[in-house]
């Protein structure tokens, strides 16, 4: 192997080893978060967990090891979500999504408890209230997340937004949700239809 193709094999090597010691201090944030909790088996009803989940994607913020650079891909007609980490036992999968401008997710809920941290670029983050009589999401408030942002919220209609990449750079954000890794796709959003105005309040 000739010098130059060694040093890049070396620094490719010494890339992966930084970026599995990030995901195992993520890891390990996330497994004290649950050892703090004394409701484990749903860690939302929990302060403390709530707290830990925080703490770890603030930590995890600062791990610029933690999401290379082919997980920041994205892709145009939607955001694209790579996986990071799932947990041996089932318990949470941490998932790194990638916000083109004008990507947005649709309005929903969550059927698990669920944190995000915003990495890069600014996020709108519209909250939702569920309206019962129309039986659809209504505007609460929309406001910026920008890098640094982090949220917990557990699940049910209590907690309704939609996340949106409305400025002209792309957004990476990172989440972690109470599901095993191939839940992620079936087992996390409550997607939820707007509320529709009644006939009457629209020709007011
Ligand atoms: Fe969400």
């Amino acid at each position: 192997m000739n010098a130059p193709a060694e040093l890049a094999l070396l620094a490719a090597v010494h890339t992966a080893e930084q970026h599995a010691a990030a995901v195992a201090r993520l890891c390990a944030a996330l497994d004290a978060a649950f050892e703090a909790c004394s409701t484990p088996h749903d860690p939302s009803r929990c302060a403390r967990f709530a707290r830990g989940v925080r703490e770890a994607l603030a930590h995890a913020l600062a791990d610029p090891a933690l999401v290379t650079p082919a997980q920041r891909e994205g892709a145009t007609d939607t955001y694209r979500r790579h996986l990071i980490a799932t947990d041996g036992r089932g318990r949470y999968t941490v998932a790194a999504l990638v916000w083109q401008p004008g990507n947005a997710s649709p309005i929903h809920a969550h059927h698990t408890w669920c944190g995000y941290a915003v990495l890069d670029g600014t996020l709108t983050e519209t909250l939702y209230a569920w309206d019962q009589a129309r039986q659809g999401a209504s505007v609460v408030r929309s406001h910026a997340r920008a890098g640094g942002a982090v949220a917990f919220g557990g699940p049910g209609r209590a907690n309704i937004h939609r996340l949106a990449n409305g400025s002209d750079k792309e957004a990476v954000s990172l989440h972690i949700y109470g599901v095993p890794g191939e839940r992620i796709s079936t087992h996390v959003n409550d997607v939820l239809p707007l509320a529709q105005e009644s006939a009457e309040a629209a020709a007011r």
